[in-house]
């Protein structure tokens, strides 16, 4: 190569670096576990060149960001359930986003007024039956759980975890405080046990036959019936599911979401965007039913065959926020009653 030439390559390269043109890197602070998130992540890489470093963990993220301040190396915020999205937006640690796809991609309730979080998948809060004990129609709505009907029937993990915070929140939203009140303690009158055990421990329980009746994310169905685990795949063939309040007029099921904003001092805001941006597309919104039984956010997305199977259901289209807003009165509610 002639000196020329080198030089104006040298020039060219040093421009680009300057210009931060070279493929990047992001941060992300997950709360999701490595292998539901690290198969969108290789995806996006392919389709991109931008790599990604995940620092997972159950609890804590929060707070590390908040006291990482303008210096945190954070860039997207990927987490579960609306209750624990929010407290990134509340202690002000999320970016205003303005991406013309996201909010095409994710429907008005399922984002935040501030365009500061996006839900990117949808969880169904439902009822799980002893197929054989619980005739169709017996119970449609969630209501009917509060019946006396029911009484020493019914098996629940403890009230005050955050996806029956939520449920909790739902009812509250429609009912007002009072009547929401009576029927967390109607629920909790007909409890079998004290509440305890993960959602999957409920299923196990109605197996068991100490129940027969249950409330559980519908995706901790699907783990049970594809397990590893020929027991755990005996529970799932006891029950079947119910997706309550579908019903003509009725509200639809309460779901939850997961979601993801940008964290507020990003260096690298862009490419966490578009990062964002490639969780809504079709392609990913697919793989969300494919690797954890989760419905898609995007409307232009069918549910996968599986997800399908299980019965079509209308969701509670209450903006999303408000299951966080009312977190703390739901709580209170839940501390009462003694759920
Ligand atoms: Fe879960």
């Amino acid at each position: 190569m002639k000196k020329n030439t080198i030089n104006i390559l040298s020039i060219i390269f040093i421009t680009c670096f300057s210009l931060n043109l070279f493929a990047k890197e992001i941060n992300i602070y997950s709360h999701r576990q490595p292998f539901l998130i690290n198969p969108f992540l290789e995806l996006f890489t392919n389709e991109t060149g931008i790599k990604t470093n995940v620092i997972y963990s159950k609890k804590g993220l929060a707070q590390r960001l908040q006291s990482e301040g303008e210096n945190s190396p954070a860039d997207v915020i990927l987490t579960v359930d609306i209750g624990r999205l929010y407290i990134y937006s509340d202690l002000n640690l999320l970016a205003s986003i303005e991406s013309k796809k996201l909010i095409e991609n994710v429907p008005s309730h399922l984002r935040s007024p501030e365009n500061n979080w996006f839900a990117l998948s949808k969880r169904a809060r439902v009822i799980a039956v002893n197929k054989e004990k619980i005739k169709d129609g017996e119970i449609t709505r969630l209501e009917d759980l509060a019946d006396s009907k029911w009484k020493g029937q019914i098996c629940s993990r403890p009230g005050s975890h955050v996806y029956n915070r939520g449920i909790m929140a739902s009812v509250l939203a429609e009912y007002g405080e009072a009547n929401a009140e009576a029927w967390a303690k109607g629920l909790v009158n007909n409890f079998a046990r004290r509440p305890q055990g993960n959602d999957r421990a409920q299923i196990k329980s109605i197996y068991e036959g100490e129940c027969n009746i249950a409330i559980i994310n519908n995706y901790y169905y699907g783990k049970l019936k594809f397990s590893e685990d020929p027991e755990q795949r005996k529970w799932a063939e006891k029950v079947k599911l119910i997706f309550p309040n579908q019903k003509e007029g009725d509200r639809g099921a309460h779901i939850n979401i997961s979601g993801g904003g940008v964290a507020l001092h990003s260096k690298n805001k862009k490419e966490a965007i578009m990062l964002l941006e490639f969780l809504t597309t079709k392609e990913s919104q697919q793989l969300y039913g494919e690797i954890n039984f989760e419905y898609p956010v995007n409307p232009i997305v069918n549910p996968s065959k599986e997800l399908s199977s299980w019965g079509n259901f209308r969701e509670d289209k209450l903006p999303i926020i408000k299951i966080a807003e009312l977190a703390p009165e739901a709580q209170k509610i839940i501390d009462r009653v003694g759920w």
